[in-house]
């Protein structure tokens, strides 16, 4: 069966993005094995687009994954492949950046990323590594936005990263970024769903040409740190019930309509095939304008981000004001 065309959206640094990516971040993750082959039947259902993290642990299995494609025939070149990985907070500092690309790159068995991000924007303590570490007292008291970007800058004149960008980054980082930046951001990767709409950081990541890419698309529904507010919501399932669709499909299309990248994990081939098929379809006026009345909470607060010693004091300084 012929894979269906994802659309595509062209990023301020002309390279296309498939407007929809794998997730492959997990709390307890599958073996390299069983993940590389979860990934080789993503292949093979027709994701082109996929998201790693050097935090993640998912960065060799992806590049097994990537090999056994173009093996089996799922793709016919990497060209056809967009891949992201980011930059953890351990190697955010100026002389890191660079060495940590290339040890992603290692993992992966790739010669450059589509896209590589900044994952947050401080800095921990060199030796809390893994999502264990994610601690107060591990952050470190400065972040150098400015020297940390022009090493991201680095990578894309290296030919290490096609595209570079940040995650987690509200208006008035973005807005200091821009600033200081010769190669603007081409990707802010925000937690964006029907329940967190970022109307206001989306309106400004479009001003600048940010393109925003949603993580938690459908609020990370049963994980350790997620909520149901996405794919119980009332409001979605009347509509997906009217439209014989799923409520993650509906909240996914809705994303897409918004302008946005979904970045949907799911290592189950079936819910993979499912949320893939929402593009020859769409919402009707009426029902786009329900997903106003959906209440709003951010789902991970980022509190472990906010210490004393940190260059965020309070939520509101990791978040730029945004509640
Ligand atoms: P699974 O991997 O078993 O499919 P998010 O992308 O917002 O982080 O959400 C990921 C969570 O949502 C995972 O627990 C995933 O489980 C689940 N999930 C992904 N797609 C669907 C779907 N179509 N229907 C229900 N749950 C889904």
């Amino acid at each position: 069966m012929e894979a269906k065309k994802i659309p595509e959206v062209v990023l301020n640094s002309r390279q296309k993005m498939p407007m929809l990516g794998l997730g492959t971040a997990a709390i307890a993750p599958p073996s390299h094995e069983a993940l590389t082959s979860i990934l080789i039947d993503a292949f093979e259902i027709g994701y082109k687009h996929f998201d790693t993290a050097s935090l993640y642990g998912s960065e060799e299995p992806l590049g097994k994954a990537v090999e056994k494609a173009l093996e089996l025939g799922h793709i016919k070149s990497r060209d056809e492949v967009f891949i992201t990985s980011k930059l953890w907070t351990t190697d955010a500092h100026p002389d890191l950046v660079v060495p940590a690309l290339k040890t992603s790159l290692q993992k992966l068995g790739l010669e450059y990323v589509d896209l590589y991000l900044i994952h947050w924007p401080l800095r921990l303590k060199p030796e809390a590594k893994g999502y264990h570490n994610i601690l107060k007292e591990n952050v470190l008291p400065s972040f150098d936005m400015k020297g940390t970007w022009e090493a991201m800058e680095e990578c894309c004149r290296l030919g290490f990263a096609k595209s570079i960008g940040v995650s987690n980054f509200g208006i008035k980082k973005l807005t200091e970024l821009l600033e200081n930046a010769t190669i603007p951001p081409s990707v802010n990767q925000v937690e964006m769903n029907p329940s967190w709409q970022q109307g206001k950081l989306r309106g400004f990541c479009k001003q600048k040409g940010i393109h925003v890419s949603a993580w938690s698309p459908l609020g990370a529904y049963k994980t350790s740190y997620g909520t149901n507010a996405v794919l119980e919501s009332p409001i979605i399932k009347e509509i997906a019930c009217a439209r014989q669709k799923s409520t993650a499909q509906v909240a996914l299309r809705w994303i897409y309509e918004q302008g946005a990248t979904a970045i949907v994990k799911s290592f189950n081939k079936e819910r993979m095939k499912q949320n893939l098929d929402i593009f020859d379809w769409e919402l009707s006026e009426e029902e786009s304008q329900k997903f106003s009345n959906i209440p709003q909470h951010r789902m991970y607060n980022g509190v472990s981000f906010v210490s004393e010693n940190g260059p965020y004091k309070t939520l509101e300084e990791l978040w730029d004001g945004d509640p």
